[in-house]
């Protein structure tokens, strides 16, 4: 049986971590493209040159012809810019929706039955262009952002309270942006809500956290964003298309109906499987988290509207 296939669009610090991740987890062999001659050949090269070491039996290639990704069952773009300091995601706009839109148009034309999977910012309005441009049904192109951020308010959350981390869930709703909604009642540690665990004020802390931590490692690194944490949350959704798991994951799907959101892509918990996105679940919300949450899917029309003139 062949091995499933994932090309991941753009070699840069996230496409080449995320091929990282996939690989130690043997999910599946990596095609790696890129616009820049020699870089994804060479990446994927060293990459594959560590399989015997750590003993993962994938094949990885890097390239600078979609030719290569033919028949992909996982399209994963990462091409595109990252932000600098001083920055905000939404700065990115023109140039990443150009660069979207194009890489789409090509990857689909090689792949026109695979799931596509968006990581490029400002998130849910790349989501958005790579569904208009691929012309896919909606359950078959989602964003990752949520798990991410998720991941960084579970990790905030396991250190504040000296567990471990694999005791803690979390989870954000919304647009990956200052917006975002990190959800206290919904984040626990063993089942336990996070609001039986730390005061008040003390959550809020962790919260602001989180909606600032693409900032804080921006900040840090000062030449680019986060690419070890996105890598393994983007990897966490191919395995589980692929494997068909059935998780339940906060990731950008299209909603309509659900939230009320009527037809745009932002972070919601969904039911990933080998169909993509095979239901979005509802949670029931206070009206202060509802609030919240409508406020931050403003800010995605507002970006989706804006990404409108470069298509
Ligand atoms: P990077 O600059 O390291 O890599 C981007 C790569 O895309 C570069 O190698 C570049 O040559 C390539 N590229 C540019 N135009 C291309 C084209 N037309 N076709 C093919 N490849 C092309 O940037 P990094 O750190 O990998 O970030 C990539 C994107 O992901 C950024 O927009 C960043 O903001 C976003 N991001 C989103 C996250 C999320 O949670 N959704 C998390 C981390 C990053
Ligand atoms: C992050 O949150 C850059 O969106 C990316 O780190």
């Amino acid at each position: 049986m062949p091995r499933p296939k994932i090309s991941i669009m753009g070699a840069g610090n996230v496409g080449a971590t995320t091929a990282h991740w996939i690989a130690s987890k043997e999910i599946g062999d990596v095609v790696l493209l890129d616009v820049i001659e020699g870089m994804p050949q060479g990446k994927g090269l060293d990459l594959l040159e560590a399989a015997p070491v750590e003993g993962f039996d994938v094949d990885i290639k890097g390239t600078n012809n979609y030719e290569d990704t033919k028949n992909s069952d996982i399209i994963v773009i990462t091409s595109g810019v990252p932000r600098k300091p001083g920055m905000s995601r939404d700065d990115l706009i023109s140039i990443n929706t150009k660069i979207v839109k194009e890489v789409t148009q090509n990857a689909v034309k090689y792949s026109p039955n695979s799931i596509i999977i968006v990581v490029t910012n400002p998130l849910d309005a790349m989501v958005f262009v790579a569904s208009k441009v691929s012309n896919f049904p909606k359950h078959r192109v989602l964003g990752m952002a949520g798990i991410l951020d998720s991941t960084r308010f579970r990790t905030f959350i396991a250190k504040e309270l000296d567990v471990s981390v694999e005791d803690v869930d979390a989870i954000v709703l919304g647009g990956h942006g200052d917006s975002m909604v990190p959800l206290p009642r919904y984040s626990t540690v063993n089942g336990i809500p996070i609001t039986e665990l730390m005061p008040h004020d003390k959550i809020n802390l962790l919260v602001e956290r989180t909606r600032k931590g693409g900032e804080e490692i921006v900040n840090l690194l000062k030449t680019g964003s986060a690419f070890y944490a996105p890598g393994a949350a983007v990897a966490e959704m191919v395995e589980a298309i692929l494997k068909d798991k059935k998780r339940i994951l906060p990731c950008a799907a299209y909603c309509n109906s659900e939230y009320n959101v009527n037809g745009y892509f932002v972070g919601v918990p969904i039911k990933l499987g080998k169909k993509g996105v095979e239901k979005v679940i509802e949670l029931k919300l206070t009206d202060e988290e509802k609030a919240a949450f409508q406020k931050s899917v403003e800010h995605v029309k507002s970006l989706v509207e804006a990404t409108e003139k470069f298509l």
